[in-house]
């Protein structure tokens, strides 16, 4: 696929934490209340934690963008090996990325360094970034993509339904729904009604969940499995 860029501007947000402005789409990578904030809420405390007590979890993210919640992913995954995946149509440069403060504020080991080969591994390609952390950027729009692969948990963390209608369809839903576990869990900022709805005819399980500060609820959305006899 071809890289474009989109133009950013690197703005401050409420919790202290960067985020990146897209002026051409009138949208932020994240709240302007706390981009790690609303990561944390949303993706992991939300998401990931679903997962606490399996030994691996499968992720398909969509919309890689700063790379913070992989990061975030990398660091609270607990004994749980993790295969992340991410799904990107527009890479943004280091120069840029490397600007924004997610390493100085997360205090953990080795979290520079981390931050940077997210961002400097080779996009399309399986890498191992530490023990029990398997990563791949796809340079790839949801849209165009397919997997034998089935994932149990998805971040979909794409722009808002207003500044990329096509990426909140309902067709969107039933694809995603297909290439998932049974078991697994869909978690996302957006609490639109008609967003609900589609999910729910896509065949998922939807809870409306208090969201992160400065926005009322959240969705998260489940494949229900079922043991076959
Ligand atoms: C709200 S931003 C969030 C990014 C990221 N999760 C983060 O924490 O920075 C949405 C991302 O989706 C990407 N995107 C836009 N269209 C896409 C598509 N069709 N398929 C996959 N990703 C897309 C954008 O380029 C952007 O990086």
């Amino acid at each position: 696929m071809k890289k474009r860029e989109l133009k950013t501007e690197l703005v401050e947000t409420g919790d202290g934490s960067h985020t990146l402005k897209v002026e051409e789409l009138k949208e932020h990578y994240h709240s302007h209340k706390g981009a790690i904030q609303e990561s944390l809420y949303v993706f992991i405390e939300k998401g990931l934690r679903e997962f606490n007590h399996a030994d691996h979890v499968s992720i398909l993210e969509v919309g890689f963008g700063t790379g913070l919640n992989a990061l975030l992913t990398s660091i609270d995954r607990k004994r749980s090996a993790v295969r992340y995946w991410s799904l990107e149509t527009f890479p943004l440069k280091w120069e840029i990325v490397g600007q924004l403060n997610y390493p100085k504020l997360i205090k953990d080991n080795s979290v520079e360094e981390v931050f940077k080969e997210i961002h400097v591994s080779a996009w399309d390609t399986e890498v191992s970034l530490m023990d029990g952390f398997v990563f791949k950027k796809i340079n790839s729009s949801l849209q165009e993509f397919d997997s034998d692969h089935k994932f149990d948990l998805i971040y979909y963390d794409a722009f808002a339904p207003h500044a990329q209608p096509e990426l909140w369809e309902p067709a969107i839903w039933e694809k995603l729904f297909d290439m998932m576990n049974n078991r697994g869990v869909l978690v996302t900022y957006c609490a639109k009604g008609q967003v609900r709805r589609d999910m729910q005819a896509a065949g998922f399980t939807v809870e409306r969940l208090e969201g992160p500060p400065g926005k009322r609820e959240m969705i998260r959305a489940r494949k229900d499995g079922y043991e076959e006899v």
